[in-house]
């Protein structure tokens, strides 16, 4: 059937429309190219422009929507970034946009009467968002108060208003509950995806723009077994940023969000399982329960809006610089599982990484998972990430540090650094050097660390951080985990929260 699309005719071949609910309304979709993003569709298509672009790559919050998805019987809503979520990935699930928070008689949502009692909004550019964000928080019964209120708002920018009305606009929600009209939109919303469960798989051409989401493991494997020049989708948290600032053009997508196996957590005696389309979120629960420091590290990884969508087997796939989740997999040896049409194979992750942007992936291969270790009797895990600014920053440098400890001395280690090399890489010299060596530090270490560093690392020099800085950041990395382990108090800007 042919289509407009910007204008032009444009030929359309699906297995059956893309169906989402939109403030409300459910409504089906054939023809809109899989490389649009959420936010275009939004505010070009469906003319539902409170939703605002500012950066487009997911770092300013101006295009926060509300994502509404199925979890075990109920709705997890998410806020997520529209400018980098492309829009078939929304197929199957609820979007709310800042249209749809009102009442239907126009009365505000109480989210929004809060930032105007509070005087919230200056320009309002960035108003939308905040709403957004709050809202998320409200629908899921966040607190609204303290650390969990900093980070609802962390992937949220203000430059006029300042954050302190806004905070206290959040807090005068605290302890909230829905309202009765609310519970009503939410029984729509869940009729809405109890229905879309009987949909089948979703795969569509628009215009030669293909997409494809098959619901198993096979489904995937062949699907990149006959198009190896398809790009593997599962947040788009990356994918966006290349097609809005690097104007990549993508013409031909599989995702794997739709099978169930691959966004799951699979705990065993020996380790953890993480299916490559587990979001940040999901992981970063499930694991800092066993690696404390990885809930920390996590809370400092995008924001609440990225580590919805965004997923772990995208950002080691990309081989991605952002998040710092690599060198800490690394220091807890991390295993990759990879499958190439049937055939699966097994890579440390320590040797997945090549060189900058090169991984080593055949053509056809993709991620299907991660196995995480358990850590061994006397082992110890600890990292920290040091960045300008606390949340929302790549690190200056990253630190990730697993010690066998015994009688007060150093038995062996593993020890992986982001930010020193081109990519997450093993400090073997170090390694070698710190057996023996008593845990707690002292001031005569220096030198033979410093040695030990310029052995395994000749960082560069770049906006983020000089070479110098980073040798003797890493120094002190080092040191503050020895202290830390060897103390047991930890030093740190915030101590350990869970993350949301
Ligand atoms: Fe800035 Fe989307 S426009 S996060
Ligand atoms: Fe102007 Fe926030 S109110 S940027």
């Amino acid at each position: 059937m042919p289509m407009p699309q910007n204008g032009v005719e444009t030929s359309v071949d699906s297995s059956r429309p893309i169906s989402v609910m939109i403030n409300g309304m459910a409504c089906e979709f054939s023809d809109v190219r899989p490389d649009t993003t959420l936010l275009q569709f939004l505010r070009l298509q469906q003319g539902l422009c409170g939703t605002k672009e500012g950066c487009a790559e997911g770092d300013c919050g101006a295009c926060t929507v509300v994502l509404g998805k199925e979890r075990g019987g109920q709705i997890f809503y998410q806020p997520v970034n529209a400018c980098i979520t492309l829009f078939p990935m929304v197929d199957k699930a609820i979007i709310r946009t800042v249209e749809g928070v009102a009442r239907e008689d126009g009365a505000l949502h109480p989210v929004q009467q809060a930032l105007v009692e509070h005087h919230g909004s200056q320009c309002g550019f960035c108003t939308p968002g905040f709403v957004m964000s709050l809202f998320a928080g409200w629908l899921n019964g966040h607190s609204l108060t303290g650390a969990e209120l900093d980070d609802l708002l962390s992937g949220n920018l203000c430059r006029c208003t300042g954050y302190g009305p806004i905070v206290r606009a959040a807090e005068s929600l605290a302890h909230h509950s829905l309202q009765p009209w609310e519970n009503e939109r939410i029984s729509n919303e869940k009729r809405f995806l109890e229905n879309c469960k009987s949909l089948p798989a979703l795969s569509y051409d628009v215009g030669g723009y293909f997409y494809t989401a098959p619901d198993s493991i096979d489904g995937v494997s062949m699907a990149y077994l006959t198009q190896p020049d398809a790009q593997i989708v599962a947040g788009a948290t990356d994918i966006g940023v290349w097609i809005n600032k690097q104007n990549k053009k993508i013409s031909k997508f599989i995702s794997i969000q739709d099978v169930s196996d691959l966004s799951k957590v699979t705990e065993s005696d020996d380790g953890i399982f993480i299916g490559a389309s587990t979001t940040h979120q999901e992981a970063a629960k499930r694991l800092s329960v066993c690696f404390a420091d990885m809930g920390e590290l996590w809370r400092r990884f995008g924001s609440v809006q990225v580590r919805s969508n965004g997923t772990v087997g995208g950002n080691i796939a990309n081989g991605s610089p952002i998040g710092d989740l690599a060198p800490a997999l690394i220091a807890l040896n991390t295993r990759l599982h990879l499958l190439c049409g049937k055939e699966k194979r097994q890579v440390d992750l320590e040797n997945f990484f090549i060189t900058y942007g090169k991984q080593d992936r055949q053509a056809a291969e993709w991620i299907v998972g991660l196995f995480v270790p358990r850590l061994s009797e006397g082992w110890h895990f600890n990292c920290h990430k040091l960045s300008r600014r606390f949340d929302q920053d790549i690190s200056s440098v990253m630190g990730a540090f697993a010690l066998q400890i015994g009688n007060g001395f150093i038995q062996d280690a593993r020890v992986a650094f982001g930010g020193m090399a081109s990519i997450p890489k093993r400090a073997t010299y170090l390694e070698n050097e710190l057996i023996g060596q008593p845990l707690r530090p002292k001031k005569v270490d220096e030198d033979w660390i410093d040695n030990a560093l310029q052995t395994d690392f000749n960082p560069l020099t770049d906006v983020r951080a000089s070479n110098t800085y980073r040798l003797l950041a890493a120094r002190n990395l080092l040191q503050k985990c020895r202290l830390e382990l060897a103390t047991g108090v930890p030093i740190r800007f915030t101590e350990n929260e869970p993350v949301h």
